[in-house]
């Protein structure tokens, strides 16, 4: 193995956290964000960006709990230059000691300079220096960010950047704020950083793409080529509007292309990709679209005769990447059957880097065994689709304990559903347009949430006519709010009615 040189080490900064849950649909509540942010330390991130401290009670909370339990890479909190911010987030960073870290942004283009704060070039500078400086006086790892970056003048972004360098700056971010750079000028963008301001070796580099352009992975890639050494980026390239650029694609290109980037390498522990982000899609409720890089259900799949031959020939003819590298393992064993015990079953979820204990544990192998009844073959793929929607077991929350409906073309179709919050058991009926409207009907009727479905979508996530199903519904509340709820089952009216209750209980949970 050639040796690994710290010079050529590129972070991996992961903000699905604060700018990926900006995404209209994926906000989390305390206890998924707590499960995402463990993940995310088995896989090995370096920084965590955990929440935007001053946006809410309950983003405080979230960036302060993670930096008190989760232990490993950096816990990041992000702060406007404003006062009130750089505190929120110094306290809320604090339980994470020396491994906390402020992230200050202020804009630097001329249209948001103009437009959006209706500040001179001199005051930008005085304000993120004097930011800088305020969260220099309270921790000592500050990042800044120079929002809209590639849109701001060479020049005047360089005398920012060696302005906050400074004034204590250890990580300066460049951000492609609107996803509007192109591979080359970004490129160009870096070197000219390193070549003009005069004290860049004091601070580290890092660029945050947007997905506008569809470019946010090349023009990371291309920054990296240019002496930039981290990455933020979310899981599933999930983040505002198009996205942010995805973890799975930049650790994999830099892995996969390791000839061509001459040494660049990772922390990432590439084998928790998979689980990373099916995780990431379950807790959001935010699809995988089929054929979406590295992580999409149809990634490693081999359809035509031509590339099946030549697979069976030699894998590399058509497989540049081993699945087995970022933990894919699809169908490829068996794992247990329904005469597993409690102990293998313990024993095996914790080999898949799941530790339960208590009601979620019984809970899950409730629902392993009720599984194995209904579907011959278990792979650990429905193993993870049952401990992701076992993970949340919350109290408070309702559970679907029993469900029957009647339909057929001469039939209105009828729903008889139970459901358990807090130990009691609430039953109810109703009709609907079809089976899947009458268990949503019903669910609605149980626990008074006025909710509208605004979209159903159905994918099955492992293979064979006993497949699971899963359903990812979006819901918008009475205040407007939208939700996305996922859950899988043999059965789709069951999924569907389980992703509903899913989206309820999150916004209870609010
Ligand atoms: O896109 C952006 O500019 C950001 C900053 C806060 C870094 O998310
Ligand atoms: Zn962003």
């Amino acid at each position: 193995m050639t040796e690994k040189n710290e010079s050529d080490r590129v972070l991996i900064f992961d903000t699905t956290l604060r700018d990926g849950e900006q995404c209209p649909g994926a906000s989390m509540g305390l206890g998924e964000k707590m499960q995402v942010a463990k993940q995310l330390a088995r896989l090995n991130v370096d920084i965590i960006e955990a929440g935007f401290p001053i946006a809410s009670p309950g983003d405080f909370e979230a960036v302060q709990k993670i930096a008190e339990t989760v232990k490993g890479p950096r816990i990041a909190g992000l702060a406007r230059c404003v006062d009130k911010d750089i505190e929120a987030a110094a306290a809320a960073v604090a339980p994470a000691g020396d491994r906390g870290r402020i992230h200050v942004f202020l804009a630097t283009s001329a249209i948001h300079r103009e437009f959006k704060l209706r500040k001179a070039k001199e005051e930008i500078i005085k304000t993120a220096v004097a930011s800088v400086k305020k969260a220099r006086s309270l921790v000592a790892d500050v990042q800044f960010s120079p929002e809209d970056a590639s849109r701001t003048e060479l020049d005047f972004l360089a005398e920012v950047t060696e302005a906050v360098i400074d004034a204590g700056a250890t990580t300066i971010n460049i951000p492609d704020t609107v996803g509007y750079t192109v591979p080359a000028e970004f490129g160009r963008c870096i070197s000219y950083l390193k070549e003009n301001v005069r004290n860049i070796d004091q601070a580290v580099i890092h660029v945050h793409c947007h997905n506008d352009l569809g470019l946010a992975v090349a023009n990371s890639l291309e920054a990296i080529r240019h002496g930039a050494r981290g990455v933020e980026c979310t899981l599933n390239g999930i983040g505002e509007r198009a996205g942010n650029c995805s973890l799975e694609e930049i650790v994999m290109g830099l892995k996969t292309r390791s000839d061509f980037y001459g040494g660049l390498w990772t922390g990432i522990n590439s084998k928790e990709i998979y689980r990373t982000s099916r995780l990431v899609s379950q807790l959001t409720g935010l699809h995988v679209q089929r054929n979406k890089a590295i992580v999409g259900a149809n990634a490693f799949a081999h359809e035509s005769g031509i590339h099946q031959d030549g697979m069976l020939k030699e894998r590399s003819t058509y497989e540049i990447m081993n699945p087995e590298d970022i933990g894919l393992t699809t169908g490829s064993e068996l794992v247990l059957g329904k005469h597993s015990g409690r102990h293998a079953f313990r024993e095996h979820i914790q080999e898949l880097g799941f530790k339960l204990e208590g009601d979620p544990l019984e809970q899950a192998f409730e629902d392993f065994i009720d599984l194995a009844d209904k579907k011959k073959h278990i792979y650990d793929d429905d193993l993870v689709a049952i401990l992701q929607q076992n993970l949340d077991v919350i109290t408070g929350a309702y559970m679907l304990k029993y469900l029957h409906v009647s339909t057929g073309n001469t039939t209105v179709p009828t729903a008889t559903v139970k459901l358990e919050k807090d130990g009691e058991i609430l039953a109810d009926a109703a009709c609907g347009d079809g089976p899947v409207d009458a268990a949503l009907n019903t669910i609605e009727r149980i626990t008074q949430v006025n909710a509208t479905l605004t979209d159903f979508a159905l994918q099955s996530i492992t293979s064979g006519k006993d497949a699971q199903a899963e359903v990812t519904v979006t819901v918008r509340f009475e205040d407007k709010q939208l939700l996305t709820g996922k859950a899988s089952s043999t059965d789709i009216v069951e999924a569907g009615a389980k992703a509903y209750l899913n989206c309820i209980n999150r916004y209870l949970a609010k």
